[in-house]
């Protein structure tokens, strides 16, 4: 079931070229980003390390749209709220990560930022049923975390319409988010399964024209949805 709800394009900055993250950031944003997405690892929840608070303080800096978190870490109980602080938007964290997940999300909301839930693609869409209400967004990664540029999983799909359904069951304002291997390709399939924010890191960064290929997102994310 496709959604109503308006298409948002979320570049990830994992991607960029971090010795220009601000003239990156600006860049995106000149070409049409709707958010800024911000991969947080800390080598033990992902195989990876990236960035942290400084540089989402500095981002708070330059960026004129809202900073996206998403948070790979093991304790996002204790660092969620300071990259609130830190100037981030809206904050996602992990439900494997998260064994007091209302906790954790209402400490999001409570220091005054948007909150989302993360499922990875081994996770079942119930486990995110029992706090959908109180959130802002649900994001389902369509890879495994930890690095860009890797292949979309379409057994995800399924998923993202039975949440999207729940949604719509409930009469909620929730936003499906999806992550990993968006490309003008993939985007149609995933519009179609009900997901409205689309997170793209190699595909926007590795192109030589960002306003370009962000169009061309948002045309196949319409074409190939079906009603
Ligand atoms: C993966 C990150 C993604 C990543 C997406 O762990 O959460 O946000 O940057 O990169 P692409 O779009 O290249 O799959
Ligand atoms: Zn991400």
């Amino acid at each position: 079931m496709m959604t109503h709800r308006p298409l948002l394009l979320t570049p990830s900055i994992l991607s960029a070229d971090f010795c220009r993250l601000g003239e990156e950031v600006r860049a995106v944003e000149d070409a049409g980003a709707d958010w800024i997405h911000v991969d947080v690892m800390d080598g033990h929840f992902v195989p990876n390390i990236t960035i942290g608070i400084p540089v989402v303080e500095s981002l708070k800096a330059v960026a004129r749209r809202p900073l996206d978190v998403h948070l790979m870490i093991e304790d996002a109980d204790t660092y969620a709220t300071q990259f609130v602080e830190a100037g981030a938007d809206r904050v996602s964290v992990h439900v494997e990560a998260c064994p007091h997940l209302h906790r954790t999300v209402h400490s999001v909301k409570d220091a005054g930022a948007k909150v989302g839930v993360v499922l990875n693609p081994g996770t079942a869409a119930e486990a995110v049923r029992p706090i959908l209400k109180d959130l802002d967004h649900v994001l389902l990664m369509t890879v495994n975390p930890g690095f860009g540029g890797q292949k979309f999983i379409p057994e995800v799909l399924p998923r993202i319409s039975t949440i999207r359904n729940w949604i719509l069951e409930d009469g909620l304002d929730v936003d499906i988010q999806v992550d990993g291997g968006i490309t003008p390709q993939t985007i149609g399939a995933a519009r179609s399964a009900g997901a409205n924010v689309f997170v793209a890191g190699s595909a926007i960064f590795r192109s030589q024209d960002y306003k370009t290929i962000m169009m061309t997102m948002r045309h196949q994310a319409e074409a190939e949805a079906t009603p």
